[in-house]
């Protein structure tokens, strides 16, 4: 049986949902940019308080700048949904929130059905999923879970040299607290992780379902590329005196479309290069960009980035500038809980799909139980101002947690 959009459902799920729509808008790009600990973002917390608090949920942040509402005291075995409040910059409104907005409705959802969980329930906002100002995803179940050093982390900088430590301290974090917590990640029986569908798997399976079930998240990480030259003057500098690094930069762009074709699967992106200084009539002296690549295979991953990396050397070489390679980030391969995703799945009726979108989730599954959600998106866009899922598969939505949750709860 598949769930029926329900009239109800979705003028409830647009009443919840339109506390959102004005936070965080930017008008120079389009979308939303809300990022860790700015003042979109910080609205956001707010408002995520005030809604557990309206629920009768306590609300409490973690030491690694995560925020959880529970349902029953914090205790070895909850049931834990939620997502992240932060975006990409101009992102769309749906890729975070609708996990999050969605946990609070289900919570309700159960209350409507009389549910009296046996479980502890929390609903977690996770810090800085999407690495938009400070560079590396995942931060807050990163810091969680161990999977990096807090050090580390502490001194990564926004563009404007606002370390974490700063920008924590500056709305009232303590960062000296960051680190592994490990009481915390045993208080966490299951993980179920709502998130709009970020591309277009879901209906090419089954067109007619308006939530999938995740299986696993491919293997992706980032790669800063910093390429140094001469800065020069643009009008008095002989072509044959040139040290350019935007020469190598542009062929990174083409040779990150062009090593492809020898991967099967694989995509690799450039969405970010800063010259340095940056002016219309001066040579740069250094180039920053930064790559995504992602395929199933981490071995693969890795050899797209030596592919690239020695086709931007060669010209490099050829241009008199210099490159270095830094890796950002890495995330394996990652296999959600294929007894709960065969459970949930059949439960909802619901297909089951992969992503090649990094996820919170992704980060806990190899700690505990963990499964994910997907809502239709129509056109698969995200990441852009785009986005989109319609109200009536959101609600369907928050009625498939609420079910995933009321079996897990009870
Ligand atoms: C986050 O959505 C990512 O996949 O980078
Ligand atoms: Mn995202
Ligand atoms: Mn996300």
């Amino acid at each position: 049986m598949r769930f029926g959009p329900s009239p109800g459902d979705g003028s409830r799920f647009i009443g919840a949902w339109a506390d959102l729509a004005g936070v965080g808008r930017d008008h120079l790009r389009g979308g939303f940019s809300r990022h860790v600990f700015d003042d979109a973002e910080m609205q956001l917390r707010q408002w995520f308080a005030e809604q557990a608090l309206r629920r009768g949920l306590e609300v409490e942040n973690d030491r690694n700048g995560n925020v959880w509402a529970w349902w029953g005291a914090p205790a070895p075995g909850a049931v834990v949904t939620g997502s992240h409040l932060d975006s990409v910059p101009g992102g769309g409104a749906f890729d975070g929130p609708l996990g999050v907005v969605s946990a609070l409705l289900a919570v309700d959802e159960l209350r409507l059905r009389g549910v009296t969980p046996t479980q502890s329930l929390a609903v977690a906002c996770f810090m800085e999923e999407e690495g938009g100002r400070f560079g590396l995803p995942c931060l807050g179940s990163r810091l969680l879970t161990g999977a990096v050093d807090p050090d580390h982390v502490r001194r990564l900088h926004d563009v404007n040299g606002v370390s974490v430590a700063e920008a924590a301290r500056r709305v009232g974090f303590d960062p000296s607290t960051m680190g592994p917590d490990p009481a915390r990640l045993a208080s966490i029986g299951t993980f179920v992780e709502l998130h709009i569908e970020q591309g277009r798997l879901l209906r090419g399976v089954d067109a007619a379902a308006a939530v999938g079930v995740g299986s696993e998240i491919v293997a992706h990480g980032r790669w800063r590329f910093t390429i140094t030259g001469q800065g020069n003057h643009a009008g008095t500098t002989a072509l044959a005196d040139r040290q350019d690094p935007m020469i190598p930069a542009a062929a990174a762009v083409l040779a990150a479309r062009r090593v492809l074709s020898g991967f099967d699967g694989a995509v690799a992106t450039i969405g970010r290069i800063t010259p340095v200084p940056g002016g219309t009539n001066v040579i740069a002296s250094a180039v920053s960009l930064w790559l995504d690549v992602r395929h199933t295979d981490a071995a693969v991953t890795a050899a797209i980035v030596d592919a690239i990396a020695a086709e931007v050397r060669n010209e490099a070489a050829a241009e008199g500038c210099s490159v270095m390679v830094q890796r950002e980030s890495m995330s394996d391969r990652v296999a959600f809980d294929p007894g709960l995703g065969l459970e949930i799945s059949s439960r909802l009726d619901a297909p089951v799909i992969p992503t090649a979108a990094g996820h919170d989730a992704g980060i806990l599954a190899p700690h505990v139980p963990t499964a994910m959600l997907f809502v239709r998106n129509p056109s698969g866009i995200s990441h852009a101002p785009d986005e989109h899922a319609d109200a009536d598969d959101c609600a369907v939505g928050v009625q498939a947690l609420a079910d995933v949750l009321e079996t897990l709860v009870t």
